[in-house]
């Protein structure tokens, strides 16, 4: 059975995307065929995993009814890793969806042929920076929330807010499957104390929630987007290729992925 996880969290700049794409990047090595669904209209998981934004190739003709989300879906260059590419047009769709009927399950609706087909076994959804009717659409369409969670000051404060956002889903008589699945810990910094008791204190507050892999800050995790790379292929034996290789490990065994 395909599992569907939307990766969240209404702040941008917090590691979603590069949590997506190596994640996924790490999964599909590990022989799970995994989906990648850019659901941001800013396209970096499309551009990070070496592909052009290319008109008419999103999820945005797929939510208007005009071609099967199956249609949409491209191969990478890491073997079992696809992808539904994003570009510009999605972001009409943020204030198109408001208007129309079951807003909320739309995407779910979309999805629904190619989840079942059963071709993926894992689909990962890269969410917008913002708690919008894409994000909410993604979330109602995926078993697990996965939080990409910026190892900072005030770390917890914004974690309220997303997993808060889950209970109103449920309660709006959407998302009826979707749980908290994972917190990840993005962009540690080994050499702070303030990093560590971030990670301390959300493990405190979800001890079930946090994946033991913690994701490091390092240069090397940032310079492979525009060289169109995943860590795998930029550079194998970085510290970053080390965590996220680790982490789809854990991710899989947690998630019966394989
Ligand atoms: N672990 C990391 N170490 C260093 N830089 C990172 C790390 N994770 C992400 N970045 C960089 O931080 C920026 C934001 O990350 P991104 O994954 O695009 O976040 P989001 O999708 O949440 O907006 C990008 O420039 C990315 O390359
Ligand atoms: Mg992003």
């Amino acid at each position: 059975m395909t599992k569907v996880f939307a990766i969240a969290n209404q702040k941008g700049g917090v590691g979603k995307t590069t949590t997506t794409v190596n994640l996924g990047a790490g999964l599909a090595r590990l022989g799970v065929p995994t989906l990648i669904v850019d659901l941001d209209a800013q396209a970096n998981a499309t551009s990070a995993l070496g592909l052009e934004k290319t008109p008419g190739r999103s999820l945005y003709p797929v939510l208007h009814g005009e071609a099967a989300a199956a249609d949409m879906v491209v191969t990478t260059s890491t073997k079992g890793l696809s992808l539904i590419p994003s570009e510009v047009d999605l972001a009409a769709v943020e204030s198109e969806l408001a208007q129309g009927e079951n807003y909320l399950g739309r995407l779910r609706a979309a999805l629904a042929p190619l989840i079942d087909s059963g071709a993926h076994k894992a689909v990962l959804i890269d969410c917008p920076p913002a708690l919008g009717m894409l994000s909410m659409n993604a979330l109602a369409a995926s078993d697990h929330l996965v939080v990409a969670l910026q190892t900072e000051y005030l770390a917890m404060e914004g974690l309220g807010q997303i997993v808060g956002v889950v209970e109103q889903l449920k309660a709006a008589g959407a998302g009826d499957r979707l749980t908290l699945g994972a917190i990840i810990m993005t962009m540690f910094d080994g050499r702070t104390n303030l990093s560590k008791q971030v990670v301390d204190e959300v493990r405190k507050h979800f001890p079930d929630k946090v994946m033991d892999t913690v994701i490091p800050r390092t240069v090397r995790l940032s310079e492979a987007p525009s060289h169109g790379k995943t860590i795998f292929q930029y550079d194998a034996q970085s510290p970053g290729a080390k965590a996220y290789a680790a982490l789809a490990k854990e991710f899989a065994a947690k998630f019966g992925l394989k």
